[in-house]
């Protein structure tokens, strides 16, 4: 058995920021990931990060307000104003760390503008910010000697008495499978983003650490706000930053018309995401899209600002379209790319299990509400990553271990024998490309009641089929094969929290956009809705919105 004082699962910006905090807590600290640690998703956020400098003439209070209208008011207010708050110094505390930020011509940090925004507060590394923090943040980590349990897949929590305890771990170089006991856990392990193809998460975002707490008796909070980005590329669904249109591209229809100035004349291309993807949807749905797509233009940004700021876009246009973005417009569409809800945490980052905590896209603090704005997410994990190694450190040094041995792993052990036993006429493969696309054709921008009815009937069904699962690969070293089958049993379970959530909000807010529900129903509707494990099956439960000192308004770009 493996001991630590505080465990935490995921090795994004999230995980790491947490690992920072509880070390320098005093803490004991381990991240096992099943990756290595700049493979973490984080690494793929392009486009910047958010906060309101004094120094600036920007105010908390006004990020505070746009989160919160980019939220439709289903955020709550008092954790947007502690990450609002202390979203400054977070920022500048990895400048100092060695975050090589880009800089503005007077050699100040740099900000672009960024989308639901009236101000621009987006601080950047040209588009490839996760990046660089991620890397600066890995220095950090191996400076402080956290120990780091590299590609080992975690394979349940342990509870004990109502406590989390730690947690049951593959190692995938041997196979072996390893009590890791805890007296605080983190969960950090990112996104969903691979429930839904196509996607623009990396194919490691399979929403591992909400179903292990969701399992383990942690609700889930607003599942059925997904985000889908308005600039992702024709085919392959990757991100093209938001940044683009924060540097000046604009959204072009088949006519060649600057459509959102129908749908948001005011903000035009930096209305919120689900404004502008909703606006590019119905232009494509209208017939003014061009094959299933609309059109990003970059070419009059001029081919200076595009290498120096844009330079990621610009080789992913190339490389996977076939596009040279100073000459063409890049093919768009809208694509999955975040998940607004998670794991309910308070703004510790505490869940509903003691000793569990949880931070970054696998959590709901919740920041996003309805809606993420561009560049909060890189926040979100920095300010309760933080936030959560400190809590947790604390509990951790106020209780000894619980008392428990390596029978804790007999259940994983037994549910891996029998899938490898399972002579079963389905390959995971074959069933999270029919769960992605059910997801992606029923709940993407536009939903409906029959629609989703369809996706939960679908959704099931593959639950159905995943029992009749084989895994081919029978070894122990590196039985990605296995790895892969024990994911999509994590996809099938967040799925269908999705669809039951989304089926019970009657009213369309932010990204959950209902046709046969077209309206926000503040009256009944400004709340919650979670999702809990039982052994009967998911229960539904609702929270209000906590609301300080802004009463929900029309929302208008
Ligand atoms: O468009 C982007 O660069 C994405 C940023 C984000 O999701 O925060």
């Amino acid at each position: 058995m493996i001991n630590h004082d505080v465990l935490i699962i995921g090795a994004g910006l999230a995980g790491m920021r947490a690992a920072l905090a509880a070390g320098d807590n005093g803490a004991d600290v381990a991240v096992v990931t099943k990756v290595h640690p700049v493979r973490s998703h984080s690494n793929a956020a392009q486009g910047g990060i958010n906060a309101a400098l004094t120094d600036r003439g920007d105010d908390w209070r006004d990020h505070a307000y746009d989160t919160i209208k980019g939220s439709d008011y289903l955020g709550d207010q008092d954790a947007i104003e502690i990450m609002c708050r202390e979203a400054g110094s977070e920022v500048i505390s990895m400048e100092h760390m060695g975050v090589i930020f880009s800089r503005d011509e007077e050699g100040r940090l740099g900000t672009r503008a960024f989308g639901g925004q009236r101000q621009a507060r987006t601080f950047f590394v040209a588009d490839f910010t996760g990046q660089a923090l991620l890397h600066v943040l890995h220095e950090q980590v191996l400076k402080a000697g956290v120990r780091v349990y590299e590609e080992w897949f975690v394979l349940s929590l342990i509870v004990e008495e109502g406590q989390c305890a730690g947690a049951v771990v593959m190692e995938m170089r041997t196979g072996g499978v390893h009590v890791m006991r805890a007296k605080a856990v983190i969960m950090a392990s990112g996104g969903l983003g691979r429930v839904f193809e196509p996607s623009t998460n990396a194919l490691i975002c399979t929403g591992d650490g909400m179903a292990l707490s969701y399992r383990a008796g942690a609700p889930l909070m607003d599942q059925e706000m997904v985000q889908y980005h308005p600039t992702t590329l024709k085919g392959s669904g990757v991100l093209i930053t938001e940044g683009a249109r924060g540097e000046g591209a604009h959204l072009l229809n088949s006519k060649g018309e600057r459509f959102m100035e129908r749908y948001a004349p005011n903000m035009m291309e930096l209305a919120s995401r689900d404004v502008v993807s909703r606006s590019e949807q119905t232009e494509i749905d209208e017939g003014r899209g061009i094959d299933g797509c609309v059109l990003l233009d970059c070419r009059h940004l001029g081919e200076q600002v595009i290498r120096e700021k844009l330079s990621q876009i610009q080789d992913i246009a190339r490389d996977f379209a076939g596009v040279d973005i100073t000459r063409e417009p890049i093919p768009i569409r809208p694509g999955m790319h975040y998940q607004m809800g998670g794991i309910k945490t308070d703004v510790n980052g505490s869940t509903a299990v003691p000793g569990l905590y949880a931070a970054g896209e696998c959590a709901c603090v919740s920041v996003h509400g309805g809606n993420r704005l561009g560049a909060n997410s890189l926040l979100d994990t920095l300010v309760f990553g933080r936030r959560s190694g400190q809590h947790a450190s604390d509990l951790a040094k106020s209780k000894p271990h619980a008392p428990i041995t390596d029978a804790a792993a007999e259940d994983d052990l037994e549910r891996i024998r029998a899938l490898l036993e399972n002579d079963g006429e389905y390959m995971f493969g074959r069933l999270r490309l029919d769960l992605g696309r059910a997801m992606d054709r029923r709940l993407s921008v536009f939903r409906n009641q029959q629609g989703m009815e369809q996706a939960l009937t679908e959704v099931r069904d593959v639950r159905e089929r995943y029992r009749n699962v084989r895994v081919a690969d029978k070894g122990k070293t590196f039985n990605t094969n296995l790895m892969f089958t024990l994911e999509l049993g994590f996809m099938i379970d967040c799925a269908e929290t999705i669809v039951l959530s989304a089926l019970e909000r009657r009213e369309s807010r932010g990204a959950h956009t209902r046709t046969d529900m077209p309206d926000r129903d503040d009256d009944n509707w400004l709340k919650h809705v979670l999702v809990k494990s039982t052994p009967d099956g998911p229960r539904i439960e609702h929270l209000p919105v906590v609301i300080t000192e802004w009463e929900p308004q029309a929302r208008v770009y």
